[in-house]
């Protein structure tokens, strides 16, 4: 099996090594070994089940929140440190790899505060600057001119679409590495589907995303590599052209032709 989907020589933004995940009994990721390119777009594929979101919340840490969880295995950020670490600092980690989930979920709180919220527990900042990273991060997923004139309505009465670029500018205001989603556009209309993965494509250029799609035609129309699992097994992990016109494994063929999933 590949662990890197392309022969980049550039070092990964995350290597697993390894990473096998239980909930209790249930061995759900097994020996995934992986390396994934910095700003790239990485998708996740695989029938319902195989384990696409526990191996998306392995990479920061959100299966802590699973009290039957057990992960085992190295996650190394930026060639330096394992994730998995007793030591790390979970809400500094989760600050520098974000995620984003398949329903837009905005604080019960104004547009504004959405955003300021994660900002001011990052650092203390004046009003000012404050103001002017709302801003930035509004418009740089083009909700700005939409909300600039009612930033203290609630976040909660947006949209579906705007609501999740809401939740996409309240990950980035944090000024984060990796940006993880799954399934963003599950929910959303197709409008609202191409707005976000255009968006998606922008941010790219800045951060590292790494996105759990059940939609294929998604995977093939924005992502750089793709992952295929199959009952906690990653089967196949090739540049996105490849997987998608030469597939590499019987198994990925039958996925993406539609014969099972
Ligand atoms: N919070 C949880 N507690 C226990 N088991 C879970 C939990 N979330 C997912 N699972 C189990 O882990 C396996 C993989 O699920 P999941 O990662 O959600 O797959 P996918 O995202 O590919 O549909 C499934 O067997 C599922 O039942
Ligand atoms: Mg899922």
């Amino acid at each position: 099996m590949e662990t890197k989907a392309t022969d980049s020589a550039a070092k990964p933004i995350l290597k697993l090594e390894q990473v096998n995940l239980h909930y209790g009994d249930n061995h759900v990721l097994k020996n995934i070994s992986m390396d994934i390119a910095a700003h790239s777009i990485t998708a996740f594929i695989g029938p319902s089940g195989c384990g696409k979101s526990s191996l998306l919340r392995c990479l920061n840490r959100m299966n802590d929140l699973i009290d039957t969880s057990s992960v085992a295995g190295k996650i190394i950020f930026d060639g330096t440190i394992d994730i998995n670490e007793r030591r790390i600092d979970v809400t500094q980690l989760r600050r520098k790899i974000g995620m984003v989930f398949q329903k837009p979920n905005p604080f019960p709180k104004s547009i504004y505060e959405n955003i300021a919220y994660g900002i001011r527990i990052a650092q203390a900042a004046p009003k000012s600057e404050i103001d002017g990273r709302v801003e930035e991060a509004l418009k740089k997923v083009g909700l700005w001119k939409e909300v600039s004139d009612r930033l203290k309505d609630s976040g909660m009465a947006l949209s579906g679409g705007q609501a999740q670029r809401l939740c996409i500018a309240r990950t980035i205001a944090t000024k984060p590495d990796i940006i993880l989603m799954d399934e963003p556009t599950s929910a959303l209309d197709p409008i609202s589907t191409q707005t976000i993965e255009e968006l998606t494509l922008e941010l790219k250029e800045n951060y590292t995303v790494v996105i759990v799609t059940h939609n294929m035609q998604q995977a093939a129309r924005i992502s750089d590599s793709t992952a295929f699992f199959y009952l906690g097994d990653l089967i196949e992990y090739s540049p996105t052209k490849v997987m998608f016109t030469r597939p590499q494994q019987k198994r990925t063929e039958d996925y993406i032709t539609g014969r099972f999933g």
